[in-house]
């Protein structure tokens, strides 16, 4: 299957060469954008004008008087100080959205990207022995977005979830089951991962309030983390059982939320234990680091801290103890070096951005990146409650996220079970979770990641609006009139005049391929997100002018279907993408 060029990009390449003939040295960029006026507006002769001191309209229509119309620009004129606007022809449009169709690799003629790479995102990284809360929602949704986006442009991605399973935290953990056994007897083993992880959650947090107020168990603790990076045995076969127990509770949540997560991507802190010395020589030897009162660390005179201040980077501890920068920048040198990475992704929330800066710099001064091989931080802004305050339940503690799920999965159903018709109880089960899943992500990734927003349960399972659910009823209400079409097969007709509506859509829908590209290079899934909501209103005000299978004759009834399954395909590819499920019936 031949790729398809774009109309946008077959217009782009006609004014080039437009351009190119009347201005052969001036490489100029025609700047082409979607318009209201006509289809297309080109602004780049205004830009090139200026730039000659020439007059802009006589250079406009010097570069009309190059162009052919015909099939693909119908019609081209000068306006305003010298923008130029271009109409394309009805049948170049059915014929490029058939071109589409005809690709059966689901790709709806998307070419790959020309050069791509090898990136390494990082997201999904919960903490072994703690609840995940909405801040591990926002990785994870976002991530696994990027992640898909990146794929579907054809660029190499390899997936690390760095949890947090490594330092203090443990020996203290470890110290206090060991004191007191019983704390953990709540028949281990038969308990269900929920519980499980309420109790190691629970046990975390008696274990930090002893570690906090008596110094005797601090000490004990830390001999604790000494004994695990050593290796003792049983310390480890204790660590090694919270690990186990943690990830079966992960799964589960990532199974909730639909997402395919694998266990040979997670490669936590403990997995750069190895490298943590390696890393402190390394930048010792060339100087990056240095030893200030015992610690290792990096000064910076350009990152400062909240309070304005320089803060250093601060790589191992006086006691000798290497922490979360030093496991970072190990990981740094192992994506880079062992799995080849140019691009290195780390979707994390904008709260830890000051670790990052200062990571990612002592990375560059030591080599280890560059401008071929680049680090960059998706820092994702807070989830707050309706009071506009960060998320918290009433009495002040952090949200569980699988209790947030499981409300919107709940909320999700009785919207179902209000519109369901046909549908018996089990798939009332099966749309609920579908619908309410899709709403929680489809609220995260609708707004750009470094935002805050807010967590409004009620808002993101309204039918009307800027919501999954939207898309997914335009979705469902396709498939049937597809249904309803029986025997009528889908089929381009593109010698059929087109009504403004479906010219709308059919030139939207042309677009998508472009949309993915642009969300690509931006790691910016709200922008793929904005595109589909456009595709669902440009299909209902389509469906509101335009009778499909009424229509006034046979080809026509054919014409507008296929505009219809291709209209779904979009749907459901590019929600695909956002991890967003899309049901034949609602
Ligand atoms: N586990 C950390 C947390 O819950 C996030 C890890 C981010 N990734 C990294 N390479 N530091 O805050």
């Amino acid at each position: 299957m031949a790729p398809v060029t774009s109309l946008s990009d077959s217009v782009q390449q006609q004014l080039a060469s437009a351009l190119a003939a009347v201005r052969p040295q001036a490489a100029a960029d025609p700047l082409l954008r979607r318009s209201d006026r006509a289809d297309y507006q080109a602004n780049g002769i205004l830009a090139l004008a200026k730039k000659e001191k020439a007059n802009p309209r006589e250079l406009a229509t010097e570069v009309v008087a190059h162009i052919t119309t015909g099939e693909l620009i119908a019609d081209i004129e000068v306006s305003g100080p010298g923008f130029l606007n271009i109409t394309v022809g009805d049948r170049a449009i059915t014929g490029n959205l058939a071109a589409r169709y005809a690709d059966d690799t689901g790709r709806l003629g998307v070419p790959l990207a020309a050069h791509p790479g090898t990136t390494v995102i990082d997201y999904a990284q919960p903490n072994v022995a703690k609840e995940m809360h909405v801040g591990h929602l926002r990785s994870a949704v976002i991530g696994d977005a990027v992640r898909q986006i990146l794929e579907f442009t054809g660029e190499t991605v390899v997936r690390r979830h760095h949890i947090g399973d490594w330092g203090t935290q443990f020996g203290m953990l470890i110290q206090y089951l060991d004191e007191h056994p019983h704390e953990l007897d709540h028949g281990a083993g038969e308990v269900s991962g929920e519980e499980a992880m309420s109790n190691l959650d629970r046990l975390y947090k008696a274990a930090r309030r002893l570690f906090d107020s008596d110094e005797e168990f601090k000490t004990r603790a830390r001999r604790r983390v000494v004994d695990l990076q050593a290796g003792d045995a049983h310390t480890l076969a204790m660590w090694q059982k919270f690990v186990d127990e943690s990830k079966i509770y992960f799964f589960s949540v990532f199974e909730k939320l639909d997402m395919d997560i694998r266990d040979a991507d997670i490669v936590g802190e403990s997995g750069y234990n190895d490298m943590l010395a390696e890393t402190c020589r390394l930048l010792e030897e060339s100087g990056v680091a240095v030893r200030s009162e015992g610690a290792l660390c990096v000064f910076f005179d350009d990152i400062k801290g909240p309070d304005g201040k320089p803060v250093p980077l601060i790589v191992q501890k006086s006691d000798g103890g290497y922490g979360y920068a030093a496991t970072d920048l190990s990981a740094i040198r192992n994506r880079v070096f062992d799995l080849k990475a140019d691009t290195l992704l780390y979707v994390v929330d904008a709260r830890q951005s000051l670790h990052f800066k200062m990571v990612f710099e002592t990375a560059r001064r030591a080599g280890w990146l560059n401008d071929e091989v680049t680090a960059l931080q998706l820092a994702f802004g807070t989830v707050l409650g309706k009071d506009g305050k960060p998320f918290k339940t009433r009495a002040g503690e952090t949200v569980r996220l699988v209790d947030l799920l499981d409300e919107a999965i709940d909320r999700a159903s009785a919207v179902v079970r209000e519109k369901a018709q046909d549908l018996s109880e089990a798939e009332i089960a099966e749309r609920g979770a579908q619908v309410g899943i899709g709403a929680v992500k489809y609220a995260d990734l609708s707004t750009s990641a470094n935002r805050d927003y807010k967590f409004d349960l009620d808002q993101m399972v309204s039918l009307n609006g800027d919501t999954s659910v939207y898309l997914q009823y335009a979705y469902a209400r396709i498939r049937s009139i597809l249904r309803k079409a029986g025997e009528v097969r889908p089929a381009a007709h593109p010698e059929l005049a087109l009504h403004p509506a479906e010219r709308a859509l059919g030139l939207h829908l042309d677009a998508f391929g472009e949309t993915v590209a642009e969300a690509a290079a931006e790691y910016a899934p709200h922008k793929l997100t904005a595109y589909l909501y456009q595709v669902a209103s440009l299909y209902t005000s389509f469906y509101d002018k335009c009778p499909v299978l009424k229509a006034e004759s046979p080809e026509q009834v054919e014409n507008r279907l296929f505009l219809c399954d291709i209209t779904a395909r979009t749907l459901h590819r590019g929600m695909a993408l956002l991890g967003i499920r899309t049901p034949e019936r609602l």
